[in-house]
């Protein structure tokens, strides 16, 4: 079928809009709305038995899969190993018998992640996939196969297969920490209902598209930004820096927060804008302090929180975009919107060419 922008003046925006309906559909195959309980498939393999993951994919689903590794670590307390697939594929890991390899792919394609899954299955792996286009070349070499239901992404940059990526690998997450009995049904049910909201919060969200150019108009001189995020919000700012370079060709580092010190904190002048991402979590003191440290530097904040959090950062912010209150576990889904629509914005003030961004590809089928 032909698809058409519509409304939208780029196939980017428009995917960046469909995300409340596409995120809701992928839940759909997950969620039961009777029960409010997330199931998963039958696979030929026990949940409750896998002693190790390795999560391996590229680009944008490397960082889906990065945020991954927080939820399993943290509520079903499996250990997770992750990489790159062009680094993956060449390391010769040594993999546990009976591990479960996870690959992560919009278009399942992937050369680099095809020749991982490849190696993992030769190391005795049980093999599962997450893929958007479905008979792809990942799905039938897997043992089992989650599907995003983002529909096809047209524009390069990846937007709304990411967030139905994460949106997928939280519902896995849920059903790994009951599998593992790691969580209570109390924290399963909080879990279960945040995840239920995502589509209406996004919403929400999107709702702040207008402040957001403004905001990028102010970014679009940068020479370099500089993205701040801590637990699974480093993830999120890696993947909004990532945006940023990829449609406006200005450079953008994404940076665990407590590790500014070691190194970046040397670029901050008021010439360099600091994106804060700061879901109100264990982190956010913490992820404030470092906030600080930055405003003391010179740098402009551009602070990403909820409505407590940024009247915290008020007098320290150049500008802050206020998200709705949500529990922790859904944040990096939800603050993976602004910084999308922030690169979508700053990219049309420049004027470079959104959808198809000089020197990209939207799949990658060779080394
Ligand atoms: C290319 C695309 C990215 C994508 C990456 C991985 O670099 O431009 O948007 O994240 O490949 O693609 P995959 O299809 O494996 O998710």
């Amino acid at each position: 079928a032909l698809i058409g922008k519509g409304e939208h003046r780029h196939y980017m925006l428009k995917e960046i809009f469909e995300q409340p309906q596409v995120i809701g559909d992928t839940l759909a195959s997950f969620f039961n709305p009777t029960a409010q309980t997330i199931s998963m498939p039958d696979f030929p393999f026990d949940l409750a038995t896998i002693p190790r993951i390795t999560i391996v994919a590229c680009g944008t689903s490397f960082y889906a899969g990065l945020v991954a590794k927080y939820w399993i670590e943290q509520y079903a307390r499996i250990g997770v190993e992750i990489d790159v697939a062009s680094e993956f594929r060449y390391r010769e890991a040594p993999m546990e018998k009976g591990g479960l390899s996870l690959f992560i792919s919009q278009s399942g394609e992937t050369a680099d992640t095809l020749a991982a899954l490849r190696y993992a299955k030769s190391q005795d792996q049980h093999i599962m996939s997450i893929v958007n286009v479905p008979e792809s070349s990942m799905e039938r070499e897997s043992h089992a196969v989650l599907h995003t239901h983002a529909g096809p992404e047209i524009g390069v940059a990846s937007t709304k297969a990411f967030t139905t990526q994460l949106t997928v690998l939280a519902c896995f997450s849920i059903a790994l920490a009951k599998a593992k009995g790691a969580i209570d049904p109390t924290l399963e049910a909080r879990l279960c209902k945040s995840i239920a909201e995502v589509p209406a919060r996004v919403t929400e969200i999107l709702n702040h598209d207008e402040s957001l150019r403004d905001i990028a108009h102010s970014v679009a001189e940068a020479r370099d930004v500089l993205y701040l995020g801590r637990g699974a919000s480093f993830p999120i700012a890696m993947e909004g820096a990532l945006k940023l370079k990829e449609i406006s060709y200005i450079h953008a580092e994404g940076y665990a927060a407590g590790e500014m010190k070691h190194g970046p904190i040397a670029l901050i002048d008021e010439s360099v804008p600091v994106i804060v991402l700061a879901p109100s979590d264990s982190n956010f003191e913490k992820t404030a302090s470092n906030t600080q440290e930055v405003v003391a530097r010179g740098g402009r904040v551009i602070f990403m929180a909820d409505k407590q959090g940024c009247e915290k950062m008020a007098d320290h912010s150049m500008a802050s975009v206020a998200m709705p209150d949500v529990e922790p576990f859904v944040a990096p889904i939800l603050y993976s919107i602004p910084v999308q629509l922030l690169a979508y914005h700053v990219a049309v003030h420049k004027g470079t060419d959104v959808d198809q961004p000089r020197n990209l590809a939207k799949s990658v089928t060779v080394e």
